[in-house]
């Protein structure tokens, strides 16, 4: 079989407890997400189901690399993505996106259609260099 798109090996996410207000002391952790791998192929679709506070949105934002996992690690087409930075993160991130259950929560009523579509350029200029992104937006428009 081809090798997964995206695939997770013993991923871990530990959130630390603490007490006390000036010198905090750990106490011990919540383990929102302890030793979950997967596979996912082209075409495929994952769906993960489980209760309240099981650990899936922290999955989530460990695959998004919104947060760092404690352990584990992610590969995206066999790259290693839960510790990157700067650049390198930016451009796996181009690959990458959550589609929330209500998306219309994501557009910023403050904002034009024109700029919140032409927001992302901002952060990736290379797709649409400053002076041809009016005639990105108005493509994709
Ligand atoms: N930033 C955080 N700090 C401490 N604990 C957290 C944090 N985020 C989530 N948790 C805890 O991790 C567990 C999993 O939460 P979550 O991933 O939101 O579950 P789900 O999305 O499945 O409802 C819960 O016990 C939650 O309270
Ligand atoms: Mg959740």
């Amino acid at each position: 079989m081809a090798e997964p798109i995206l695939e997770v090996r013993e991923l871990v996410k530990y959130f630390p407890l603490t007490q006390g207000i000036l010198f905090k002391r750990q106490i011990g952790a919540v383990r929102a997400v302890d030793g979950i791998s997967f596979g996912l192929h082209r075409g495929e679709t994952l769906g993960i189901v489980g209760e309240s506070g099981c650990g899936k949105s922290t999955l989530a934002k460990v695959l998004m690399n919104l947060e760092r996992p404690t352990a584990g690690e992610v590969f995206y087409k066999g790259e290693e993505i839960s510790r990157l930075r700067g650049a390198a993160l930016r451009a796996v991130r181009r690959n990458i996106q959550m589609v929330f259950q209500d998306p219309y929560t994501s557009l910023n009523p403050r904002m034009t259609v024109g700029d919140i579509i032409g927001e992302p350029f901002e952060i990736h200029p290379e797709v649409a260099p400053k002076g041809d992104r009016r005639r990105a937006v108005q493509d994709l428009l």
